[in-house]
């Protein structure tokens, strides 16, 4: 049964949006250039090996590049990274122009200011619908627990705000 026959698309992607996740800059060095994606799809799959996924889509012009690459930097972006998330998804000549960021020696991208990396490489990838779900091996990985994650839902972004420790009248 195709899509059109059971859901709008808007629809569907109203309601799938409920559901709260970061958002992760996906990124390498394709020649000496740094090139990327943002993606909400980010997940961890595995402890042992350390294994993460996400999910692109077909029609991604970047993805077919940085599959291609040795590694891949993910960069899980922080609550003050709104900018960065929306320029890593324009469709404009250079997404890292004015950003801050680094290469590992293995041609990884990170951005600088987000709240954890991980220097991956790809080790499966299955064709789902319209996407792949693309699982990678983790190799090395850091984070900065100072640094509050950019949430994505209801397709806007947004910043947590997290409970005060002490709840009144909580025992
Ligand atoms: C908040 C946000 C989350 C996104 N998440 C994904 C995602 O999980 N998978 C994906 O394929 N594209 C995602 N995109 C779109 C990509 O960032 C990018 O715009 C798209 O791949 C088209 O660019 P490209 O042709 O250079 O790949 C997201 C965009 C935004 C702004």
């Amino acid at each position: 049964m195709s899509l059109a026959d059971t859901f709008e698309p808007l629809a569907l992607r109203r309601v799938f949006g409920m559901f709260p996740s970061g958002v992760a800059a996906l990124a390498a060095l394709i020649g000496d250039r740094p090139r990327g994606i943002s993606v909400s799809s980010f997940t961890s799959v595995s402890l042992d090996p350390p294994m993460v996924l996400v999910c692109v889509g077909h029609t991604s012009k970047t993805w077919p590049l940085l599959s291609e690459a040795e590694r891949l930097g993910i960069s899980i972006l922080g609550a003050q990274q709104e900018k960065v998330c929306r320029q890593l998804a324009e469709p404009i000549a250079d997404r890292f122009s004015g950003l801050d960021w680094h290469a590992s020696d293995d041609g990884a991208v990170f951005l600088d200011g987000a709240s954890a990396w991980f220097n991956c490489s790809l080790d499966q990838r299955w064709s789902a619908g319209d996407h792949d779900i693309v699982v990678l091996r983790v190799h090395d990985l850091n984070s900065d627990h100072t640094v509050m994650p950019l949430v994505f839902h209801g397709s806007r972004l947004h910043q947590l705000h997290p409970e005060p420790k002490e709840t009144p009248g909580a025992m």
